[in-house]
Order: C-alpha cells, then structure tokens, then sequence
C-alpha cells in the first residue's frame, strides 16, 4: 500500500507495522514488540523519507532481500539525540563523587547502554580527566545503531555541535574550554581527542535482545527507555539490577519517564536531581 500523505502527515497503518515488524523478528532476530506503536511509526515514516522509499511494502521486500539494509535502517530508527555534558547536574555530582572516596573497589567499571554517537562516553572521559579520580577504569559503550557505534568510535562531531557542547560545559566547569579536547579539521568537524575514551570499548548490542553477563559499578542507560513498553522496562530494570556489583549506580534520563517503575526493594535513589539510583544490595533478585 502506498504511504498516505495528506498535508505532510503520513499514516502507517497498524497491520503494515505488524507485518513490517514480523518480518524483521523473523529475518533478522530483532525485537520491536516491546517498542511504543506510536512512536516506532512516527521512526519509520521518517525512515521511509530518508531512505526514500514510497511505501511500507518497498521497504519490508528490500529488508527480507538485502541482508546487510537492516543495519541502515535501523541506523535510521534509532534516534541519537544527545549532546556533550547533556544535563550538567548529573556531571557535577558525579565528580564530586569521584573525588570522593565512594568508589571503594580496586578499578571501576563502567557500561554506557545506548550510547548513541558516543558524546556521554566522551563528557564521562573529561569528567574522569578532570577528577582526582586515580584507579584505572574499564568501560564499554554499546548502543544498537552500527553507524551511531562508528561515529563514537571516531569521536567527530560538527562545529555546530561543539559551540552547543561548550555551552553545556561551562555549566559543568566555568573556567574550562571544551576547546582543548578536540582539534579543528578544514571540513568543519571537531575531532575529539581519543585519548579521552582509550578506556572504552565500543560495540554492538540490543537491550532487548543482547546478554547481560558482565558485571558494573556504572550503569548509564539515559534517554534510552523511553522507547520502550512498560514491560520491557521492568525486564531492563532487573537486568541491570543482576548486571550492577553491590552498591553499584544505575544512571537514567531527564526523559525517562520511569519512576513509577523503579522497585525501590532494589533501588535507592542516591540523587534525585541528577537521576542516580543506588543498587540496594541487600535486596535479593
Ligand atoms: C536518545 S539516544 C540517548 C543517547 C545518550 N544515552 C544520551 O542520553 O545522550 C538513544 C539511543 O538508544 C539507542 N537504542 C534504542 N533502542 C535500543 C536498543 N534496543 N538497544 C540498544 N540501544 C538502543 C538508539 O540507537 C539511540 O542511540
């Protein structure tokens, strides 16, 4: 069927989502079930645009055709909003914990969860830096879209995007500059100072659908779940709780809408204004 398009609002209807979606779990294992209808539809319309496709049909042949389209459409869906020192509250606070003695372990271990294009990889590297924090750190950044993985990798990112970064990090330290991280290249794009993130190792992983087998004391997964169903949170909730040693932080979004959902058996809240919750370890799972 072709998209409907009546004054730039295009429709998909919810048997073309069933059937798109199908298609995709059998084909390639990925799990949409748990995504929110209305939001995954306003994603593929958008996708549809991108990749220029006239209807939901075109795309579902191309998808059970081309084994290796899955990667660019889903670099498509998943939206990688997110920006350096993104809500500079959570950075000042988890510095001051930092340069305090609460990480009481040998190292620290660290999985950014839906890392996007790798900006919180590279905001938690400075804050690092910038801290008196000296026991070495181990961190993995993972996130669903391959492209978004590789851009993190490189740690490029446009000068607009930069003078917006800056602007958050002042707000974390009003005497820096985000200027002596990064280098300026001719075609308009800041390269970051990989050095910053020589600690992390990027890869590919669903939170749906990935393992959960190793153990943290950081856990971000900020502005992530706000794509999925009640249901799938509650599964991620517990994850992460079996996947954090004890006392171990979970760090969520200023968009995640998920307090009501957070069991307060096996969460405390550390700080409520930046979002951090504290694995109860006497809480069994
Ligand atoms: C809005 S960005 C958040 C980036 C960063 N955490 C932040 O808050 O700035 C959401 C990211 O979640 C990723 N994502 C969505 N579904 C996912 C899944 N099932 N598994 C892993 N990552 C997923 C998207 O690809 C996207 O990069």
């Amino acid at each position: 069927m072709k998209i409907e398009t009546l004054n730039e609002v295009m429709i998909i209807s919810d048997e073309e989502l069933k059937s798109l979606t199908d298609a995709i779990q059998q084909r390639h294992g990925i799990d949409f079930s748990c995504y929110e209808p209305k939001s995954l539809k306003r994603r593929i319309i958008r996708a549809l645009h991108v990749l220029k496709f006239n209807s939901v049909h075109e795309l579902w042949v191309k998808i059970l055709k081309e084994h290796g389209f899955i990667y660019s459409f889903m670099d498509e869906i998943s939206v990688g909003l997110t920006a350096m020192f993104r809500d500079p509250i959570l950075w000042i606070k988890l510095k001051e914990l930092l340069n305090s003695d609460f990480f009481s372990s040998k190292d620290l271990t660290v999985w950014h969860a839906g890392c996007s294009t790798g900006e919180e990889v590279y905001t938690m590297g400075i804050v690092l830096k910038e801290s008196s924090f000296s026991k070495p750190v181990i961190a993995k950044a993972t996130d669903i879209s391959k492209n978004a993985i590789e851009i993190a990798r490189a740690g490029s990112y446009i000068n607009m995007k930069m003078d917006e970064y800056q602007q958050n990090y002042v707000s974390f330290n009003s005497r820096g500059t985000l200027r002596k991280y990064f280098s300026d290249t001719n075609a308009g794009i800041g390269m970051m100072d990989t050095k910053l993130v020589s600690h992390v190792t990027f890869e590919y992983h669903n939170l749906i659908t990935g393992d959960f087998n190793a153990r943290y004391d950081i856990i971000f997964c900020r502005n992530v779940m706000i794509y999925f169903d009640n249901g799938a949170k509650l599964k991620l909730f517990d994850k992460f709780y079996n996947s954090l040693n004890d006392n171990g932080l979970l760090i969520i979004g200023f968009y995640d809408a998920v307090l009501p959902l957070i069991d307060d058996k096996k969460f405390r809240v550390l700080d409520m204004d930046s979002k951090i919750f504290q694995k109860n370890s006497s809480s069994v799972s």
